[in-house]
């Protein structure tokens, strides 16, 4: 049975190879970040735990903002869910349950960005199941940081 909950620091391994880094330890700066996601308080790390194995993630950002009344906007980022356990409801789980965190703390806009290469992947057709429409242009710009 699959359970979302809320990510903690052991599931730091389980999560970078979600995101499909090697097999191999962390680096120091992974788990720094790790720690600072996990106490960042407006931030939402989920993972999606079946039977004690982390097979998906999502993470959404709660920000304060002046507009739509005050009410905060949320943003949802890194969805991934493992190959082996994909087209079982695992996303939709983990969105359903961020949809419900957004609700929850009074947002009324729920944004996400997926890249255009994802038009025909399957990714379009999983965020227009849960309800999202692509009504808005992405803007982004990599810094040389
Ligand atoms: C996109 C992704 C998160 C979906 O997760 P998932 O657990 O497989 O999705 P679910 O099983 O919950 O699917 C829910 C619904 O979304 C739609 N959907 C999901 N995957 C789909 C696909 N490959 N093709 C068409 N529709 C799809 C379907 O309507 C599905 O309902 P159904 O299975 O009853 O028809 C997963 O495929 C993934 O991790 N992909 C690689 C990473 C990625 O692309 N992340 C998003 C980048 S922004």
């Amino acid at each position: 049975l699959v359970e979302v909950r809320a990510a903690k620091e052991t599931d730091l391994a389980a999560v970078l190879a979600l995101h499909g880094t090697d097999d191999r330890p962390a680096s120091d700066s992974e788990r720094a970040t790790w720690a600072e996601m996990l106490r960042t308080p407006n931030l939402l790390v989920r993972v999606a735990d079946d039977d004690g194995q982390v097979v998906g993630t999502a993470s959404m950002l709660v920000m304060p903002n002046l507009g739509y009344d005050c009410h905060p906007s949320a943003f949802i980022e890194a969805v991934v869910v493992d190959e082996s356990s994909r087209r079982m409801g695992v996303g939709r789980a983990l969105l359903r349950q961020l949809l419900q965190d957004a609700t929850d703390r009074s947002c009324r806009k729920v944004q996400l960005l997926s890249h255009k290469r994802h038009r025909d992947d399957g990714a379009f057709a999983f965020y227009e199941s849960l309800g999202f429409t692509a009504e808005a242009e992405g803007f982004r710009l990599y810094l040389s940081t």
